[in-house]
């Protein structure tokens, strides 16, 4: 039977334009050029939106509560979540969710060690489907924790459902959402153009992993990176541009592509305060506090979902 990865592959070098969803990038070696990617001169959001989580700790702390439990969308960097626990008076609790079992079970031992007493209960689970939280525990309220802008990654429908569902999930709490914002192109371009090229051996790699792990003959120098700020849909796209007339072939298929063409891989879409803002109340939330950091890079929101 075939993978997941296999059909979606399929599916996207079958139709055109091709394109395949961002979420195949994260094997292991995807998530280790992330986490490169995270620390690179150029890439800003990272690196702003932990100096807001820091800066804010406190203000965010009071909104929160006593006995709050966070759910986080996601277990990525450890990071952000451990500037919350460390602010929040008596978390009751932590949920992440994830659809990797492995990745949860590392992150949620390594917390348990970090703050003792903290009721660490992972999800296993694909966050971006309807899904059911164990019960609230106590009185305190549920914060969501969605960080990283990656609901930039989602088309604005998938972004609208995921903030439907949040709202839902957290009725009575708040979601506490990272978000890109809208900038100068340039910075734009470069965070995901950087000198190293780690953006570019991350985006190659899923073409590595399809040969890894599906046997497919991707002949990687035969495709280039290419990353470009669409103003107008104000995003970054990502794609994997053919160099030359090929073909490839996996899963007992031959596909073929021609000199210029594109796979896309990646849509990163930007955002102003207000348009999130509205996206927000349009999904049930009540937008609260704002912040962004000194630059006005990089936007944190505390949303309430009453
Ligand atoms: C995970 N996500 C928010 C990143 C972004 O900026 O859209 C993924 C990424 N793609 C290229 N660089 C980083």
């Amino acid at each position: 039977m075939l993978s997941e990865f296999a059909r979606d592959l399929i599916a996207g070098l079958a139709t055109r334009p091709h394109s395949i969803s961002p979420k195949y990038f994260y094997d292991i070696e995807g998530s280790r050029l992330f986490d490169r990617i995270c620390e690179l001169p150029e890439y800003y959001p990272t690196r702003s939106e932990l100096q807001i989580l820091q800066d804010r700790a406190g203000e965010i702390a009071a909104l929160a509560g006593r006995g709050a439990e966070i759910v986080e969308f996601g277990a990525g960097s450890l990071r952000k979540v451990r500037l919350l626990l460390q602010a929040f008076k008596a978390p009751a609790r932590y949920l992440p969710i994830d659809i990797s079992g492995e990745h949860l079970r590392d992150a949620a031992g390594i917390l348990r060690g970090e703050f003792a007493g903290l009721d660490v209960q992972p999800v296993v689970a694909d966050y971006t489907q309807a899904l059911q939280l164990p019960p609230a525990r106590g009185t305190g309220q549920r914060i969501g924790f969605f960080p990283g802008s990656t609901i930039g990654n989602f088309t604005p429908e998938e972004a609208l459902v995921f903030l439907q569902r949040a709202a839902e999930m957290l009725r009575g709490g708040a979601l506490l959402l990272g978000a890109d914002l809208v900038k100068d192109p340039q910075v734009l371009h470069a965070a995901y153009n950087d000198a190293q090229g780690v953006t570019a051996a991350f985006n190659l790699n899923l073409l590595a992993r399809a040969n890894r792990e599906l046997g497919a003959n991707f002949v990687l120098p035969q495709f280039a990176h290419y990353a470009c700020y669409n103003a107008p849909r104000q995003r970054i796209e990502m794609h994997l541009l053919s160099r030359v007339r090929q073909e490839v072939a996996f899963a007992g298929q031959r596909f073929s592509l021609d000199e210029g063409e594109s796979l896309q891989t990646e849509n990163s879409y930007k955002f102003t305060i207000e348009g999130l803002r509205a996206l927000a109340r349009r999904a049930g939330f009540r937008p609260g506090p704002v912040w962004t950091d000194p630059a006005r890079l990089f936007s944190v929101h505390w949303l309430h979902a009453p």
